[in-house]
Order: C-alpha cells, then structure tokens, then sequence
C-alpha cells in the first residue's frame, strides 16, 4: 500500500517536472540525466531563450557544423569527433583548454576525461558549472595523436572557430587552463608558471590563467596556486 503511493507520487512529481520542463523549452527537456559524467547526455546547447536570440544559436549550430567538416589541417586525419565545446550561452566564464584527449576524440565532448572531471570540481568551488553558467572550450578543436603539443600552424587555423565563439557566446570572464591556451590568448611565450597569477585581457575580456587539471593530477603541489587563481576569478566575478 505505502509502495503504491509512493509510486503514485514520484509519477506525479515527474508529471509535474515535464510541465514545467515544457514551459521552459518547448517539448525538449533540459534535465540532466544524472550526476555522473559518463551518464551525460551528448554535446548539446542548453539555451536559455529569455536571453538568447534565435539567429545567435543559428549561427552557433553553423559554425558547429563548420567545425565538424573541418579539413584546414593534418589534425583531421585522425580524428574520431571534433570537440567544438559545450555549456551555455552567455557565461559567466568561458573556460579555454588545449585540444581534445583521447576521451574527447571519443565522444565529441570537451573535458569528459578524469582531467575533466576534476576542472569540474574546480569549477564547482566556485559556483560555476557548464550546465547553468559556464561555457567549456578549446584552442584545438581535433586531438593531435598522442596528444602531442599542437604546432603552431594548427594554433594558426583553429583559432578563428574560437573566436567566432567568443563573439556569439559573449562570455564576461575567460579561464585558461594550461600553457598552449593561456600562451595564445595572452599573446605570450612565457611558461604558465609566470603567466599565472595574474590578470590580462583578451580583446577587453579580463581573463586568468592558471595550470592546466592534468598538470594538476600529475603535481599535487601545484593545487595552492590553482586556488589563488580560482579566487582571482571569483573576486572579478563579484
Ligand atoms: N585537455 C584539454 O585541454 N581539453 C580537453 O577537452 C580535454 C583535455
């Protein structure tokens, strides 16, 4: 008897979920599948349409697809996905990695791999997630093998997709994490550990570098300096 209700009842929260689920967007729900990454439905834009103009996620879903058919360098010899990015539009912060690792060529989704993982929990102690407030991105949008350093052509080649990113998505914070991302944004061939610390702008986006979560992983003594850095950002955010 108390098993019937209380299937009764979670039928009818989920009713009431998909109600509103269909007032916030159309028949398409927005809930997440669970909280475990692997879990994740695939790369899709969560789009807040009180904020957002139709033809911005037009060109959005263009550029997505431009990116997919990319041919401009040897990179998409071997790709499995391309990894444009994911999150929301408008962020709050627009986090800006390398170049897709082998769990990304995989699934086509940026940071999904325990490097990932962990930026998430970064990015949590500071309120921040990719799924309400923050837009998750690379320089490279295709792995180069054995996730070797990009060259610098392919930097060259690659970096107006994330441009044209920045336009459409419109962050007002940018986090670079890792040497590659941090180095083009500042326009800089110092090492991270002297780029960070800091803030810069990049074309009047105030923007903070730090180390990279794999770094991280592998040097635990880097982490004080990961959290001053994540307290830059939350102070500018404030
Ligand atoms: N490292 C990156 O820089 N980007 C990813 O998407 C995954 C790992």
């Amino acid at each position: 008897m108390a098993d019937g209700r209380n299937t009764d009842l979670t039928q009818f929260l989920e009713l009431v979920q998909l109600v509103e689920d269909f007032y916030k967007s159309g028949f398409k729900s927005t809930r997440q599948a669970g909280n475990n990454i692997a879990e994740l439905p695939p790369a899709e834009l969560k789009v807040d349409r009180t904020l957002v103009r139709p033809e911005r996620t037009a060109k959005l879903e263009e550029l997505y697809q431009e990116i997919k058919t990319c041919t401009k360098c040897d990179l998409h010899f071997n790709r499995l996905h391309t990894v444009p990015g994911e999150g929301v539009f408008n962020p709050l912060i627009m986090v800006i990695g390398e170049a897709p690792g082998q769990q990304e060529d995989k699934i086509g989704r940026p940071f999904v791999g325990k490097a990932g993982i962990y930026l998430d929990k970064w990015l949590k102690a500071i309120n921040v997630d990719r799924y309400t407030n923050c837009y998750i991105g690379n320089v490279i949008k295709c792995r180069p093998p054995e996730n070797r350093d990009p060259h610098p052509e392919e930097i060259a080649v690659c970096l107006p997709y994330l441009e044209r990113q920045l336009e459409l998505l419109k962050p007002k914070f940018l986090l670079t994490v890792g040497r590659i991302s941090s180095q083009t944004l500042i326009g800089s061939t110092k090492g991270i550990g002297s780029l960070r610390g800091g803030t810069y702008f990049y074309k009047h986006l105030p923007l903070v570098p730090t180390f990279h979560p794999s770094a991280v992983l592998r040097n635990q003594s880097l982490r004080g300096a990961v959290w001053e850095d994540l307290k830059l950002i939350r102070a500018l955010m404030k």
